[in-house]
């Protein structure tokens, strides 16, 4: 995706580098982070300066590619368990850090008696956990947009984005194809509370496509699909279950709930490093559960130029902070992935998962 008018991925690697798009300062500030070890790209991940299922995952295997580049050969093997166990404890939810992180392991165990061979092996399997997301984004791209005819306000949650990923996005991959297409659409854009990456990250990137937009409260979306103001809704997943349950940023549940009570279709767009066939419900999905302070306080732009804090709540309120929720598979129309448009069931999981 172009930012005035460049085109930028979220994670690349350079040398031995993990290089990042540095979220938090985003839509104010744009610039990038680098990770010169595994250490700092571990943290990176924890403190979302790169976040999103895609995008993680591709971080953790740069990450793993990173040790294998920097591990001497004495200690290789050590070194890149280590990065594998340091890099898995970053975030619990979403898959795709787990796929990323796995495939270059393997890489490297394919060439387990040649420790050059297995540094080239995991910096090609990375490149490949890459390119394969910004891939699979784009085709969701094509698969998603026909749901979307000229006219529709589109509503969605969180950032599902090419931040989210490392090109294209998930859930707003179909809504820049239809865009791109020359269809007339609008997307309503909610805040997503606490850490406001739908006011800060998709309306950013909407904004840079050129797609029209409109943010929005959290809790103004009932409203809206009282009125008959939104049409349809999509967003992006963390984890997907073997019967199509959907872990997703907090609020996704309750919004899916709020567009069946409407009878306005519920799409979640992914690709299929997404899919854990080793959970069988939506139940078996570990949910982070972060800071109290991310609800506590918000972060902004003051307007003398100055990234700053503020606290919200009563300094002796505590706070709970789960960072996503489970959407059964019954609220969900249909899951788009690369793979193609397919029905929330098991047997259609079964199918399409890698
Ligand atoms: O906590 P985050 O920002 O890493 O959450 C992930 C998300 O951005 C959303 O849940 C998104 O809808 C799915 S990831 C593409």
């Amino acid at each position: 995706m172009k930012i005035d008018g460049t085109h930028h991925r979220t994670v690349t690697m350079r040398d031995d580098k993990v290089i990042l798009i540095d979220q938090p300062r985003l839509p104010h500030t744009f610039g990038f982070y680098e990770c010169t070890d595994v250490e700092r790209t571990a943290r990176a991940i924890e403190t979302m300066i790169v976040r999103g299922a895609g995008a993680i995952g591709a971080t953790a295997a740069f990450g793993m590619a990173q040790a294998a580049l920097q591990a001497s050969d004495a200690q290789f093997f050590e070194h890149v368990t280590h990065a594998a166990n340091r890099l898995s404890r970053t975030r619990p939810t979403a898959q795709n850090l787990f796929f990323g992180i796995q495939h270059v392991l393997a890489a490297i165990e394919a060439e387990r008696d040649d420790p050059a061979k297995a540094r080239a092996a995991a910096r090609a399997a990375a490149q490949d956990v890459a390119d394969d997301d910004a891939e699979s984004c784009k085709t969701i791209g094509r698969h998603g947009a026909p749901l979307f005819a000229s006219g529709m306000a589109i509503a969605t949650h969180c950032n599902a984005g090419w931040l989210a990923f490392v090109d294209w996005g998930s859930a707003l991959s179909p809504i820049y194809t239809a865009h791109r297409e020359g269809k007339n659409i609008s997307v309503w854009v909610d805040e997503t509370r606490p850490r406001s990456q739908g006011a800060r990250l998709t309306a950013f990137e909407l904004g840079q496509e050129g797609v029209p937009h409109r943010v929005i409260a959290d809790n103004a979306l009932g409203h809206l699909m009282q009125r008959g103001q939104v049409h349809a809704m999509i967003v992006g997943a963390d984890r997907i279950a073997a019967n199509g349950d959907v872990a997703n940023k907090i609020g996704t549940y309750t919004q899916a709930t709020l567009a069946a009570a409407h009878n306005i279709p519920f799409y979640v767009a992914a690709p299929t490093t997404t899919i854990d066939m080793a959970c069988d419900t939506g139940a078996s999905i570990p949910i982070e559960e972060r800071s109290e302070d991310e609800v506590a306080y918000a972060w902004g732009w003051s307007d003398e130029g100055r990234f700053e804090r503020v606290r919200l709540t009563p300094s002796t309120s505590s706070c709970y902070n789960p960072a996503f929720d489970v959407t059964p598979a019954h609220l969900i129309r249909a899951i788009i992935t690369e793979r193609g448009v397919v029905a929330p069931t098991t047997e259609q999981m079964r199918t399409i998962a890698r």
